[in-house]
């Protein structure tokens, strides 16, 4: 496979990526990474722990640059650039870390202006404005004055998502967004995902343990394993899959029941 394939813009896909490899020293992490990711859905991949969830989400930011392979950001190889044009790129992105990775001597209103701070010279007050707008979606507005230590779990990755959206990106990544919330909190943040996904039009990428959570958002469902992505499907395909590695993974979390017997049909 190479470059040229992919320079036609496919409107449908925001990002492709092929044939990813990745080593940290002997340690093969990314094995031929294919995946393409639907503009303006919620695309969510799935895989146990260690397998490269995280890291394959650091190169599509260009956050890691891969051994080998393509990573298309609307038909455009970000592999081959500098880190000056990495930053053009990068503004279509936001990111929630696994760590919601607040500042905890920042306030919550300093914390999200704090990209357009870095990042645009827009007016204090037009700053304040943008903040507030996004602070009121996420039912933050009553916080702005808190401090980033006094917030609880929930409250942080929404403090974190309003500072992930507010330079308005294209694309927004969220890592493992509802490890160690409880069930409520679990849901609001997985109807924050849905409510942002819908009114800000952006493409979703989620990387999710909770399988719950999983098959009530998920528009598409990758798994990630030994490297390579081995399953891929809506959540109805995913429900009559053949790939018994996926079942069980899916299976163990007590709450996905499958439809009946593996059919022929399906994902993968
Ligand atoms: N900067 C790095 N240097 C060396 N090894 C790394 C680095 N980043 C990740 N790894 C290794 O790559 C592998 C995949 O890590 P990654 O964080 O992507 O896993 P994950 O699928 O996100 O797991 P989890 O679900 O636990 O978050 C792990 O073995 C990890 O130790
Ligand atoms: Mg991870």
């Amino acid at each position: 496979m190479t470059a040229t394939d992919f320079t036609e813009r496919d409107e449908r896909y925001q990002i492709r990526v092929r044939n990813l490899h990745k080593s940290f020293g002997k340690h093969h992490v990314l094995r031929g990474i294919d995946l393409d990711i639907e503009r303006h859905k919620i695309n969510i991949i799935i895989g146990g722990s260690g397998q490269g969830k995280s890291v394959l989400c650091k190169h599509l930011m260009g956050l890691l640059k891969p051994d080998e392979g393509h990573i298309f950001v609307d038909g455009l190889d970000i592999v081959p650039l500098n880190e000056v044009e990495m930053n053009g790129v990068r503004r279509k992105f936001g990111m929630l870390f696994q760590q919601a990775a607040l500042f905890d001597s920042m306030t919550v209103e300093e914390n999200v202006s704090f990209p357009l701070r870095e990042h645009t010279n827009l007016p204090r007050n037009k700053i304040q404005e943008m903040v507030a707008e996004k602070l009121a979606i996420l039912g933050l507005h009553n916080a702005e004055k808190k401090m980033s230590s006094e917030l609880s779990g929930g409250m942080a990755k929404r403090v974190g998502l309003a500072r992930a959206i507010v330079l308005e990106p294209e694309i927004l990544i969220y890592d493992e967004p509802t490890t160690g919330l409880d069930p409520i909190a679990t849901k609001n943040v997985d109807n924050m995902i849905a409510e942002t996904a819908q009114h800000l039009g952006v493409t979703s990428i989620v990387i999710s343990h909770d399988m719950a959570s999983t098959f009530r958002i998920a528009d598409r469902i990758f798994m990630l394993q030994g490297g390579r992505i081995v399953a891929n499907g809506t959540p109805e395909e995913i429900l009559d899959t053949t790939n018994e590695d996926l079942r069980v993974f899916v299976e163990t979390s007590g709450t996905v029941k499958f439809h009946g017997q593996p059919s022929m049909g399906g994902a993968v």
